[in-house]
């Protein structure tokens, strides 16, 4: 990839910075954010940790629109992350005027870039960053499920003592409280996790990964998970930079599957160059539909409570 620009210079967009730099994932990075200073010097600490580890990859930072121009992506993180005691959707009022502005930006100066969102309540805003853009969904989405499967995959791995290499996990639905966990597609080293614990033990992980942001905002309260977040990013990035056709979750405008339209979830998706190149549409059982429905229902009044602001 050429040139990539990360919207939103806070924890969350440095530490994707960090780990895309490093990683040479991009030729041109540029942080961008309405403190233009911050950004600036929060692009010389990345661009020189990135020299550091051997990678090619320049960095600036800013706060002009201009510098989106050129760029093949953009990833929104700017917006205020929500406070010990809050849900995601209660920083919806500050962070739906941020994104407009900002979709308006990427219109004007990189109107064919791919838009990853990540900034919260991240099922609405991206459901409003699709609906804004004009473009198509495969150009549109928003990370999610590839954080919520990591978190998931260390409360598999400390409860079973078993690498984390070898567990694979798969969540759908709105994220975080309303997360819908496949736990039969969660496997260990190819075994079904019901090999190993049970019924209990993986309801209480369950319940722990929903609840997983909370618990590391609860312990910072000056601020939510950047770290993870941040490489969450970044391999989203990865699969699109290097045409790696991988199946990660994202959040993706439905266009019918799992039985909804017109509302942006959590789902297992291919990302490749293009984008996103498909959504996999899974058969689920009668309980797992009820528990996606719920989730459903709950990010379609998120969306309603949006278009009513
Ligand atoms: C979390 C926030 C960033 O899940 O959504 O940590």
């Amino acid at each position: 990839m050429n040139k990539l620009t990360i919207v939103g210079a806070g924890l969350v967009g440095e530490a994707a910075a960090q780990v895309i730099a490093r990683e040479e994932l991009c030729r041109e990075l540029v942080l961008m954010d309405v403190q233009g200073e911050l950004a600036q010097g929060k692009a010389l600490d990345v661009w020189q940790a990135a020299v550091e580890s051997g990678s090619d990859t320049r960095v600036s930072g800013g706060a002009k629109a201009e510098m989106l121009a050129g760029s093949e992506m953009v990833v929104i993180t700017a917006g205020v992350p929500r406070k010990p005691g809050q849900s995601r959707q209660d920083v919806l009022s500050i962070n739906l005027p941020i994104l407009d502005g900002i979709m308006a930006d990427i219109k004007q100066h990189a109107p064919a870039a791919t838009v990853l969102v990540v900034s919260n309540p991240v099922d609405v805003l991206t459901y409003r960053a699709w609906s804004v853009s004009g473009l198509g969904r495969d150009k549109v989405f928003g990370q999610a499920g590839v954080l919520d499967t990591a978190r998931m995959k260390c409360f598999i791995a400390e409860e079973t003592g078993f690498s984390a290499r070898d567990i694979t996990a798969l969540v759908l639905g709105g994220h975080g409280d309303s997360m819908v966990p496949l736990m039969r597609y969660c496997q260990i080293g190819s075994v079904p996790l019901s090999h190993f614990l049970s019924s209990e033990q993986i309801e209480r992980i369950v319940e722990r990964t929903r609840k997983g942001g909370g618990e590391i905002l609860n312990l910072k309260k000056m601020g939510s998970a950047c770290d993870a977040p941040g490489v969450a990013i970044a391999q989203m990035v990865d699969a699109i930079a290097n045409r790696r056709n991988r199946i990660l979750p994202a959040v993706a405008i439905l266009e019918g599957e799992y039985g909804r339209k017109g509302i942006a979830m959590g789902v297992p998706c291919v990302l490749t160059e293009e984008g996103l190149a498909r959504v996999i549409a899974l058969p689920l059982d009668a309980q797992e539909q009820a528990m996606f429905d719920h989730s459903a229902d709950q990010v379609a009044r998120d969306i309603a409570e949006m278009e009513a602001l």
